[in-house]
């Protein structure tokens, strides 16, 4: 008999956990072309890639995908036309004008069933399935919220922002050792996370992250190392450095 691999703690019955995918931006910082999440990498669209970084976790059953507004049904066809594991279930629904909006989308689209989500970029499309499972882990273990983080390369300074060009007088530098960039997929219990978009959303006040919003609410988060591979591609020297990596895993065949 061939025995599946299992994760390393299964799921209770009263579990599920499914991935949202916002993919409804447009990538104006990668320059003009199709929407971001539909260009190729490596002969594959950046979204398929991300889609198949989540099913490949057996933690994850359900990945909602949050298409460019005009763009569902082709979203729908990419989805049909690329192999992926027949155990993963995949919904589609139109996003909105801001991430936020997109996230808040995918989130309502979720059955009644799903008590954990991860929210994953679309544009982190090459993210380990190791650095996926620790985070469904440390949510597992009881995290109300988890973010995969780095330590950070370069010093990083604080600005009176000016105009564009102009010089720009510095106000801090926070020290190096104390900093982390954050990546997705983030991790979180849902009802914290909706209470979070229900809250903080309305209110109008946002943040840059998802966990950034769960933070306002004063719930704990805690971070997980994340992986150098699990950068987002936003400019085009990223689909250069990711075009990269995808060559170098399928010479070393050891993905
Ligand atoms: N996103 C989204 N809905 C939006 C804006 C962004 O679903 N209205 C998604 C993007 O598709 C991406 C992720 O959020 O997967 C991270 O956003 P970012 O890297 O900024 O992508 P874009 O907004 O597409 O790029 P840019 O800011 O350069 O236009
Ligand atoms: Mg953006």
């Amino acid at each position: 008999m061939y025995d599946e691999p299992r994760p390393a703690r299964p799921a209770s019955p009263t579990q599920r956990t499914a991935a949202v995918i916002p993919a409804a931006g447009r990538g104006v910082r990668l320059g003009p072309g199709a929407p971001k999440a539909l260009r190729s990498l490596g002969g594959t669209p950046m979204l398929i890639h991300a889609v198949r970084a989540m099913a490949r976790s057996r933690a994850v059953s359900l990945v909602v995908v949050v298409a460019p507004s005009d763009g569902a049904a082709e979203v729908r066809n990419l989805l049909d036309e690329h192999a992926l594991p027949d155990r993963t279930d995949i919904l589609v629904v139109p996003g909105g004008d801001t991430r936020q909006e997109s996230v808040r989308a995918g989130l309502d689209a979720l059955p009644a069933d799903v008590t954990a989500v991860l929210i994953h970029d679309a544009a982190r499309p090459l993210v380990p399935v190791d650095t996926v499972d620790a985070v469904v882990e440390a949510i597992r273990d009881g995290a109300p919220a988890v973010v995969p983080a780095m330590p950070l390369s370069d010093t990083v300074k604080e600005v009176e922002p000016g105009p564009p060009g102009a010089p720009e007088p510095v106000v801090a530098t926070p020290e190096r050792a104390r900093l982390r960039a954050v990546q997705t997929p983030q991790g979180f219990d849902r009802a914290t996370l909706v209470k979070a978009h229900d809250t903080i959303a309305v209110n109008g006040e946002g943040a840059t992250d998802d966990a950034g919003m769960v933070e306002k609410l004063g719930v704990p988060v805690v971070l997980v190392p994340g992986h150098e591979e699990a950068f987002k591609v936003t400019r085009p020297l990223d689909l250069v450095l990711a075009e990269a990596v995808l060559a170098r895993r399928r010479a070393t065949d050891a993905y």
